[in-house]
């Protein structure tokens, strides 16, 4: 099989939702690790619920929504400059180490995003880190108003950039959004960052269960829909090896 492109889910897999975590403490002191936990919990939720609400509003609404849901039921008091402070972040999430060289190592390939974010998001998010000098494509399931995992959020690589599911490479670090392209017939790489064996040690190892530990609980371990994903690897360096092997 011929990989012609490589197709790259954007918050959790290129950039660290996780580096939201500095601006949080910084306007939360104390507080800074149950919110980025909580409201990317939430911001995920409320997408598939939007969705099967048939009541969509794009990425940034979901986003701005989550956060006023975490903030109030912390109880934590906040005016429209703290607010729009700790929302910029998504314009500025941190890359994660290894994306730059990885995707510049790729440039045979279509290489593209296809993301939950409104374009407004993405566009900047793509600029202010650098990525548009190495993308063909940045993808927003904006244009049919449904979030991932839905298939018709997956058809928009086809109908973007008119190579069929087959020859596409799709990589993410959410297991569900990696099971959704697997559903839909794309080849799928996912990004095991957290191993079950990291997993139940940091389980075992918590008197209490912290914030992050229960989001990695929830959001980094492969989940059960008898679906699995074509490859599993642990970081974007990997990626280059696995896609020039896949040449037939
Ligand atoms: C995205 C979400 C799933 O980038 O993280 O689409």
């Amino acid at each position: 099989m011929t990989i012609k492109a490589v197709v790259f889910d954007a918050y959790g897999t290129l950039y660290d939702v996780q580096s939201v975590a500095s601006v949080t403490e910084q306007a939360f002191p104390g507080y800074g690790e149950i919110i980025t936990q909580v409201w990317r919990i939430k911001q995920l939720e409320y997408t598939w619920l939007r969705s099967l609400m048939r009541r969509y509003e794009d990425f940034s609404d979901v986003t701005r929504e989550s956060l006023a849901y975490t903030l109030r039921c912390l109880g934590l008091k906040y005016d429209k400059a703290d607010f729009a402070g700790i929302m910029d972040k998504y314009l500025h999430l941190d890359l994660y180490p290894d994306a730059l060289a990885s995707l510049a190592a790729m440039r045979d390939k279509k290489l593209a995003i296809l993301s939950n974010g409104s374009p407004d998001m993405l566009g900047a998010l793509v600029k202010n880190s650098g990525l548009d000098r190495v993308l063909d494509a940045t993808i927003s399931i904006d244009a049919n108003k449904i979030f991932k995992p839905s298939p018709d959020a997956y058809a928009l690589i086809e109908s973007t950039l008119h190579i069929p599911p087959h020859e596409v490479l799709f990589i993410s670090s959410n297991p569900w959004d990696a099971c959704g392209a697997k559903a839909f017939g794309l080849n799928v790489a996912w990004i095991e960052r957290v191993t079950p064996e990291a997993m139940a040690l940091a389980c075992l190892e918590s008197e209490t269960m912290p914030p992050l530990t229960m989001f990695k609980i929830l959001r980094t371990q492969m989940d059960e829909f008898g679906v699995a994903p074509d490859h599993r690897i642990h970081g974007l360096a990997e990626l280059p090896a696995l896609v020039s092997a896949q040449r037939s």
